[in-house]
């Protein structure tokens, strides 16, 4: 599609734009176009909110005349005085009728692939003004479902700042930034020293953190290493060799809970969660926090079967990513995609960290990609 206009008229009650290079043809509905109008009076110029009533646009409506220069196109209505308007790239961006979708393609990948060049971006560019070295962290992130930053100072201060470029963060019952060793006041397994096998956290929560950060500030000890599965791989394996396992996991909605603490924190969601399109869109696994649920015989045989699947493929070697944290590194993580797990360990481990919601991180990527 060229980004110019050949010409534009009037069709009965369409617009039609025939665009530069292969002539291709757009045709936009007056009522559409009237409640899409970018005029100040129809839409607030500095909160981009739509100010005109859509429901008094009548059903009938047809442009009356149109004209166009080379950003804008302008439209004339019956008894309005004045034009509505439309940038070129906005027509541009709607030509063919579509539910919104964004394009940020992600590799999928399984130890081999990765293992080898971690991806990671250095502190100091990170916290450059520029946002240069915000935007290729994030973008990693987006890509790879983790990346990390090197070179950060081993401080809970140094490392909340950092965290904080990324978009506020979550409160959750453990609070907001997060500093802790073992402690055995709370009920969780994550103040424990015990191993802990792959899972994406907040399986309770009705939204859970989309994005998960840990930097591991001091470590003496042994064991305690790291593990990290792109349940996307994992998922779309199980789609190709197993496609009832990949339905059952698709489709039963599993509960999860966190109880105690003063809480009683309920959620369900399937393990593979997909998009209006059948791609894959949350991966929601904690078989600790699963409540009790029970099925009909035969749909209960096949859940088993298949939770059994998954779980025996993300304890495969081969799809694991391990490594130790060690103080100076942070690692940030897409919590509805990429789980994690830690070994068992002896000796002293202080750990701090922090989720963010899925929008805010993505709100940074758009604002970083759509900058200058
Ligand atoms: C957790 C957890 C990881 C770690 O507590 O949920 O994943 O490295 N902890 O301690
Ligand atoms: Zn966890």
């Amino acid at each position: 599609m060229s980004d110019k206009i050949e010409t534009v008229q009037v069709a009965g009650a369409h617009l039609e734009v025939s665009w530069t290079g292969n002539g291709q043809l757009s045709r936009y509905p007056a009522v559409w176009l009237r409640d899409h109008c970018h005029a100040a009076r129809s839409m607030n110029q500095s909160s981009h909110q739509r100010s005109v009533d859509t429901f008094s646009i009548p059903e009938t409506l047809a442009p009356a005349a149109v004209r166009m220069d080379a950003e804008t196109v302008f439209v004339t209505w019956p008894g309005e005085a004045e034009e509505s308007v439309y940038p070129v790239s906005f027509l541009q961006d709607m030509a063919e009728p579509g539910l919104w979708t964004e394009d940020r393609p992600k590799s999928l990948w399984m130890a081999a692939d990765i293992e080898e060049t971690l991806p990671e971006v250095p502190h100091a560019a990170v916290m450059k003004e520029d946002g240069d070295g915000l935007a290729e962290w994030l973008e990693l992130v987006d890509r790879h479902g983790f990346a990390l930053v090197t070179g950060v100072p081993a401080t809970p201060e140094a490392t909340e700042e950092l965290l904080k470029r990324v978009g506020y963060i979550r409160q959750t019952i453990f609070g907001g930034f997060w500093d802790f060793t073992a402690n055995k006041a709370f009920a969780d397994t994550a103040y424990s020293t015990v191993e802990i096998g792959p899972h994406t956290d907040g399986t309770y929560a009705i939204d859970s953190p989309g994005y998960q950060a840990f930097h591991c500030l001091e470590f003496d000890g042994t064991g305690g290493e790291s593990i990290f599965v792109d349940a996307f791989k994992v998922a779309e394996v199980i789609r190709e060799q197993d496609p009832e396992a990949f339905e059952v996991l698709a489709s039963v909605p599993v509960p999860a809970q966190y109880k105690g603490d003063g809480v009683h924190l309920m959620a369900e969601n399937p393990v593979i969660g997909l998009d209006r399109d059948g791609g894959l869109r949350k991966i929601t696994y904690n078989n600790y926090d699963r409540a009790p649920f029970r099925l009909e015989d035969s749909r209960q045989a096949a859940f088993y079967r298949s939770l059994g699947l998954f779980n025996r493929l993300i304890n495969d070697p081969a799809y694991q990513l391990r490594f130790g944290l060690r103080p100076g590194t942070v690692v940030l993580f897409d919590n509805w995609r990429v789980l994690h797990a830690r070994e068992a360990y002896e000796g002293h481990r202080r750990l701090c960290g922090a989720y963010h919601n899925k929008e805010d991180v993505l709100s940074k990527l758009r604002l970083l990609h759509n900058r200058g």
